[in-house]
């Protein structure tokens, strides 16, 4: 794991992007994978439930949850442009006081975050190359339930992957995706006391609701 992950992430999201990305949000709402989340989430019937929202971006799944299901929440993310579009989000929906924003690498500064009822990544352990720090990290924190969405371990995309990979190198920008093995997150994820309750696909996304075993 590089030191400067977080840095390396950071600069790979300009603050072009992330305002495209909440226009966008603005206009058609969440993203199908995203809406993944949240009906796997809200399918749980949680009340006043608390979230945390790893790599969250612009925030499309607290600022879905905040109107119905959770009480609060809590978003931390390497990336300071998707941040800044978050919280002007959450400022015009009324939300800011109850959303906690953290600008770090998860991993880093776990130790330091409170648990919740609910753990969400989306799309982000693709863009983090040691899956098992990061879901492990992800699992601890989460008292009920942890919902993520990762690319398909396919052959189109290894090959997108790869090109991706081989551009970024071309380049010179450090920043690299990751088709990290299904098999091997659903292991760690089942070691860690949960298990897998739904798992549905789309094209590029596969979406996975873990619920913690009550023993
Ligand atoms: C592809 S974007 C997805 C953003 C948002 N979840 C969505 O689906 O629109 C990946 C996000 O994960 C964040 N990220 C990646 N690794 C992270 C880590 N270790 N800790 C915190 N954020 C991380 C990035 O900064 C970025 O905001």
């Amino acid at each position: 794991m590089p030191r400067n992950c977080c840095e390396i992430t950071d600069n790979a999201f300009s603050a072009a992007e992330a305002r495209s990305e909440l226009k966008s949000y603005r206009r058609r709402g969440p993203a199908n994978q995203t809406n993944l989340i949240l009906e796997a989430i809200r399918s749980l019937g949680l009340k006043n439930a608390d979230v945390l929202d790893i790599g969250g971006g612009i925030g499309a799944i607290h600022h879905e949850l905040l109107e119905d299901m959770a009480r609060k929440a809590t978003h931390v993310d390497a990336s300071s442009a998707y941040l800044k579009e978050a919280k002007a989000e959450a400022a015009r929906r009324g939300h800011s006081e109850r959303v906690h924003f953290i600008h770090a690498d998860f991993t880093e500064v776990a130790a330091d975050i409170p648990e919740a009822d609910v753990v969400t990544l989306d799309r982000v352990v693709c863009c983090y190359p040691d899956f098992r720090r990061l879901l492990k990290a992800a699992a601890d924190h989460s008292q009920r339930a942890l919902a993520f969405t990762y690319p398909r371990e396919t052959w189109y995309l290894r090959i997108g992957f790869k090109i991706a990979n081989f551009f970024q190198g071309l380049a010179r920008n450090p920043f690299r995706v990751f088709l990290h093995p299904v098999t091997e997150m659903d292991v760690l994820l089942k070691r860690e006391g949960f298990e897998r309750v739904s798992l549905r696909r789309l094209f590029v996304w596969e979406m996975a609701l873990y619920r913690r075993r009550i023993v």
